[in-house]
């Protein structure tokens, strides 16, 4: 690893690791690098779970090691570097640590989504810090901008691609080539995904990175429970064949924004037009596109996880930390909260919707498709017929509507599905509203 730290001839400043694994590895080899070591940074010891699993980084003798206790009572650590994941004993160990006068980083979302309020009020009244760059975005760099650069903005709204293992996923599919589950055994074997898939395919791990994004952003406190969440599982390969034809790919975006009368938060598969830069985010890369009110757009992208990409985020975070604990700086607070921006419910949510459903093929379905649609004010602007069945007399109807409310969506697709001639409503997708086409 070639790197260009601050370097000094001052006392060493003692790291422990909890977690030796993708991302924990990567760290130990930039922190047992020439550069890690003349920045004085030195690392005491690593935690793991079974010491006799093959690592990617050789450790000085007697640094791994399983117990907790030792690491985190020592006096020559300094920093507690997080890179276990999940929630417990995660949670306990950072609370360990910044109880004794540690300096945290971690890149655990899960925590920190949870968690954040109290950890940084415990590190606030430690005098220690508690950063995070790492849990959202891998290697992009978007905690601490919004934290610090852009603190002078009200952000009006966010929008992101920040699933690495999903984003690939979707982009296998929508290249016509793979499954959904080989994409995503492909995705777990690099790396990218969470031991457990849920997390990723389900949504869990973007709804943790956008709560994360938008306490720091409008100063709301976003219990993940508060969030509307949808996966990809529902999302089949003829989706992708339908959503071309009219122009759209696939993404699973997360998102927040003011609207009228409060911030609304929403994590789900969307129908993204193929000529909106956001639909070129392919593979594991990750896009967080922000608005402030004085700055006005911008775009932050890159490597959203993977071994060294999030080792870059953990190791800017860790230098900081030794500059703290050498006295020089701080790092930035998060803002406060806002009492006057409630969360909205995903009911307000307004968008125009891509609907696919299995129909009996014969006259007059469609008109009562479309008078369960009229009846609740929705607008049909195109219907495709695809891929008829003549043998069992089913066909798949896509039908796209102009702008609608989302409540008065899920209303109509109750009564569709209710109708005797429509087999299955297979799948619902929002579509995207970007500046051209609102
Ligand atoms: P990982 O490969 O599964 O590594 C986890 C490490 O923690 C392993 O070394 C494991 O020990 C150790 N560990 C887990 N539970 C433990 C316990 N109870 N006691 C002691 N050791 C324990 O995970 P990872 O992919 O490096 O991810 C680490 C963190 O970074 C997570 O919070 C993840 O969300 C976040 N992150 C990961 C990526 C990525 O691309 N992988 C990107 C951004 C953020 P053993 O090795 O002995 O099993
Ligand atoms: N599983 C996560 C992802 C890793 O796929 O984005 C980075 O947090």
């Amino acid at each position: 690893m070639n790197a260009t730290y601050e370097r000094t001839n001052e006392a060493p400043v003692g790291v422990g690791l909890l977690g030796l694994g993708v991302v924990g590895s990567a760290v130990a080899a930039s922190l047992l690098s020439a550069d890690g070591q003349r920045s004085g940074l030195r690392l005491c010891a690593a935690l793991v779970r079974d010491p006799s699993r093959p690592r990617a980084v050789e450790l000085p003798s007697g640094t791994m090691t399983t117990d907790p206790d030792s690491l985190l009572a020592s006096p020559d650590v300094d920093i507690v570097v997080e890179l276990m994941g999940g929630e417990e004993p995660a949670l306990e160990y950072i609370t360990r640590a910044l109880s004794a006068g540690k300096h945290v980083v971690t890149a655990n979302k899960e925590v920190i989504s949870k968690h954040g309020e109290r950890l940084r009020n415990l590190a606030s009244e430690n005098g220690v810090s508690l950063q995070y760059e790492a849990s959202v975005g891998g290697g992009i760099p978007i905690i601490n901008p919004l934290l610090d650069d852009l603190i002078a903005n009200q952000i009006l709204g966010l929008r992101a691609i920040i699933n690495g293992t999903t984003n690939y996923i979707l982009t296998q599919m929508a290249a016509g080539g793979a499954s959904f589950e080989d994409a995503l055994a492909d995705a777990q074997r690099l790396g990218y995904a969470e031991a457990d898939p849920t997390a990723d395919v389900d949504g869990f791990d973007a709804v943790y990175k956008i709560a994360i994004l938008a306490r720091l952003a409008f100063g709301v406190s976003v219990p993940v429970e508060g969030i509307y969440r949808e996966g990809i599982r529902r999302t089949a390969s003829q989706d992708f064949r339908y959503a071309e034809e009219l122009g759209y790919t696939i993404k699973l975006l997360a998102a927040a924004r003011r609207e009228d009368g409060g911030l609304l938060v929403r994590v789900h598969p969307a129908l993204v037009p193929t000529d909106v830069p956001m639909a070129k985010v392919e593979g594991v890369l990750n896009v967080v596109e922000a608005e402030g009110d004085l700055v006005g757009p911008l775009w932050f992208q890159g490597r959203g996880a993977g071994a060294e990409p999030t080792a870059s985020a953990v190791m800017g975070d860790v230098l900081r930390a030794a500059s703290v604990f050498r006295g020089r700086g701080n790092v930035p607070r998060a803002r406060q909260i806002d009492p006057d921006l409630p969360l909205l419910d995903m009911a307000e949510h307004q968008c125009r919707y891509y609907v696919r459903l299995t129909v009996r093929d014969q006259p007059g379905v469609l008109a009562l498709i479309a008078g369960a649609l009229g009846d609740m004010e929705i607008s049909i602007a195109h219907v495709l017929q695809m891929d008829d069945d003549p043998e069992l007399g089913s066909a798949e109807l896509v039908i796209m509507t102009h702008p609608a409310r989302e409540a008065n969506m899920q209303r109509a697709v109750e009564r569709i599905d209710a109708l005797g001639d429509v087999d299955t409503v297979a799948n619902l997708i929002r579509v995207e509203s970007y500046p051209s086409d609102r």
